[in-house]
This record gives structure tokens, sequence and C-alpha cells, in this order.
């Protein structure tokens, strides 16, 4: 995807990193309250541009694995501390464990239930006894809705907005599409347009749970809200690993 690849560059004008603080948040402490102490390291799948961790860094040693090395260059520049491995989260091995694995909107790139599964077993391959896997998708099943997006901001030099537009032409499949538009403006003030089309996952909070539970997580769900999504209700998935 040249989002994350040829305009990686764009993404800290595309998601700014300010706009992670709350809901990073609320991981941090999600992790914290369901995971026996002490809790010291995490490591997050799909970490992209590095946001959620740039937060998450405050409080545990996080290791950041992503499959593209452009979002990985991103997330150095905001996180030069932090390990960063280029790795797929459906088969990375890193033989060490962690207190707790997190994974965020990149699990939306699980397409099928066969992906979602390898993605969860290499969670639980990382998790140390009595330590908690974290994730958030951003679409479920039940709840989904045709919806539009848009965003961007003003760079020092460059700038960007974008419109983001999600919708299902199969409701019968595991997969929704999310259109982006790109409008990118360089210092000249000439502007590039850009588009592009993402598959992401869509499974239900049961087929969730299952996979949770079948990889060997004792499965929760929990829901959330954020101030800048007044009325709505976001849903992450726990999986807690049994003390030995
Ligand atoms: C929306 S970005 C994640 C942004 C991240 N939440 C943050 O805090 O900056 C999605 C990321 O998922 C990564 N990704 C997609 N498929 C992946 C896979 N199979 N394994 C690891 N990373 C993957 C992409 O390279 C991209 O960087």
């Amino acid at each position: 995807m040249k989002m994350y690849r040829e305009l990686a560059a764009w993404w800290p004008l595309l998601s700014p990193v300010e706009n992670y603080a709350e809901e990073a948040a609320i991981y941090a402490e999600t992790i914290l309250q369901h995971t026996r102490p002490p809790v010291a390291s995490v490591l997050e799948l799909g970490s992209g541009g590095g946001n959620n961790a740039f937060h998450l860094k405050q409080r545990f040693a996080m290791t950041l694995v992503d499959l593209s090395e452009d979002m990985l260059e991103i997330s150095r520049r905001i996180n030069p501390a932090c390990r960063h491995v280029k790795g797929d989260m459906r088969t990375v091995r890193l033989g060490s464990l962690f207190d707790a694995v997190f994974i965020h909107d990149a699990i939306d790139y699980m397409t099928t239930r066969d992906d979602l599964q390898k993605a969860l077993d290499t969670a639980f391959v990382h998790c140390r006894a009595g330590g908690t896997l974290v994730v958030v998708p951003d679409h479920l099943k039940e709840s989904f809705q045709e919806e539009t997006d848009h965003g961007g901001v003003n760079g020092s030099d460059y700038s960007l907005r974008y419109l983001e537009w999600t919708w299902d032409p199969n409701p019968k499949d595991t997969t929704c599409l999310t259109e982006y538009a790109f409008l990118l403006r360089s210092p000249d003030g000439s502007v590039d347009c850009f588009s592009e089309r993402h598959e992401h996952g869509l499974f239900s909070k049961h087929e969730w749970i299952d996979l949770i539970e079948d990889v060997g997580f004792i499965p929760q769900i929990i829901s959330f809200g954020l101030s800048d999504h007044p009325g709505h209700t976001f849903e992450m998935f726990l999986g807690k690993k049994p003390s030995v």
C-alpha cells in the first residue's frame, strides 16, 4: 500500500501524534489493570508511525513491529529509544516474552479468519503467563455502518487533507473497504491528488471471542468512549494468558 510506503513521510500530517494521547492512556490503563504485575514491557504489532507508542513509552518499554520499513523510519523519528523490528504480525517470532501485546488499527489488515488467527497466535507466543493482549479493531460486523471522515493538518511547509469513506459491498464476507482520497500540498503551492483502496477485516464479536480463545487466551470485551467521537462506543478485545 502506497499510504505506508511511498506516502509514509506524510503520515505525521495525516495522523498527528497528539491526537492519540487520550486513547493511548485508555490502552495503558487497560494493560495495567488486567496484567499480573510487574508490567514493564509491551510488544506492539503493526505499530505504524509509532503514534500510540509515543504515549505508551512513558509507561512501558515498547518493542515495535511493522511490515513497512518506511513507517518504521517515521516511528524512529519520534520514538528513537524504542526497539523497531520489520516483520509481519502473522509470522514474526522475536524469541522473547512481553508483559503485554498491543495491536491497534493495524489488525484491520487481517482480512480472513486464517490471517486473524495467525496474528493472534503471534500475540500469544510473545505474551508471558499472566500477561495480556489488547487488540482494537476499527470495525465490528454488528455495529458496522457506512461512514465518511476527513482530516489532515498543515505542517510548516507541506500540508495534507484526506477523505476516508468506508463501505461494505458484500455483507456476507469478512471484509469491508475504505476508499482514501489525499490532497498533498507542497511548499510551492502545487497540489497532488491521490487515491487508494484498503481492504479491512470485518468480524463479529463472536468470531473475535472464539479466535482469541482458540489461540489460548481468556477473552474479554471492553467498551470505551473518546471525547472526539461523542455518543460513539468503541470496543477493544482482551486476551488474558493463563498463569501457569
Ligand atoms: C494505520 S497504521 C498503524 C498506525 C498506528 N496505530 C500508530 O499508532 O501510528 C497501519 C500499519 O499496519 C501495518 N501493517 C499492515 N499489515 C501488517 C502486517 N501483516 N504485519 C505488520 N504490520 C502490518 C502497516 O504497514 C501500517 O504501518
